[in-house]
């Protein structure tokens, strides 16, 4: 899967007003967002607990007759065990962490073999080169800059050089996308450094004004927002 072009912005709806979460989604759709970035986590790979396949399959077709995407990020123990259930619930994309599956390129397998695009996402201090051998498997990287688990934390220094490194590996073969810290301060270096999305909580839906801020996000980032249409696997 070639990918090139500008970066995507994808809000994540974790850092959302789940009081009004149909209201914040379509908010920010109506922006011009069109990856919508859906942070499921298990209470054991990350001590929250946040959403599952139930939220997903209520999101999911407001993603879709949007024109969207739904990005699913399984931050869970044995995600191998719930493809098949995110899959049905309307994800479009699932990716599963390299610490937390014993098998990764069967699960990858797996997810494809669902027609999802499926990704692999390394910690922090899970090194770059281990994607390497994964290169065939996989359609998306997602580098985290900060510990998983919680948004509104700080982008962890030294993670621009970790995606440079991954964008030498991947190099056009796989998106790669930077998850966590991302603001208006980090979003530009993490975009020169060849990230391909970027994944946004709070500094969208914690801004006063989230549409405005994805917006100013798209600027920095380089990209008109307009533009920011999802690179399909
Ligand atoms: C963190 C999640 C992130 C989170 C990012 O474990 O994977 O997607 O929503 O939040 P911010 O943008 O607030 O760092
Ligand atoms: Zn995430």
């Amino acid at each position: 899967m070639p990918v090139s072009g500008p970066p995507t912005i994808a809000p994540s709806l974790l850092a959302a007003d789940f009081a009004r979460l149909g209201t914040e989604l379509e908010d920010v759709m109506a922006a011009g967002a069109r990856v919508i970035h859906f942070d499921v986590m298990d209470g054991h790979f990350v001590p929250p607990i946040s959403f599952g396949e139930v939220v997903a399959k209520i999101v999911a077709p407001v993603v879709h007759d949007g024109g969207g995407v739904l990005d699913v990020h399984l931050m869970v123990e044995r995600p191998e065990e719930r493809i098949g259930s995110f899959a049905a619930a309307g994800a479009d994309r699932i990716t599963i962490h390299l610490e937390a599956t014993r098998h990764p390129a069967a699960a990858l397998a797996a997810i494809r073999a669902t027609g999802c695009s499926a990704g692999i996402a390394l910690n922090p201090a899970t090194p770059a080169a281990s994607v390497a051998e994964l290169m065939d498997d996989i359609d998306l990287v997602l580098c985290m800059t900060v510990n998983p688990g919680w948004g509104g934390q700080a982008f962890l220094d030294g993670s621009l050089a970790k995606i440079r490194q991954l964008a030498d590996l991947v190099h056009g073969k796989a998106e790669l996308i930077v998850d966590g810290g991302v603001d208006i301060d980090t979003v530009r270096g993490c975009a020169a450094s060849g990230a391909t999305t970027l994944v946004a909580g709070s500094a969208i839906f914690r801004a006063r004004d989230p549409q405005a801020a994805y917006l100013e996000l798209c600027e920095a980032a380089g990209v008109s927002a307009r533009s920011a249409e999802p690179h399909r696997a």
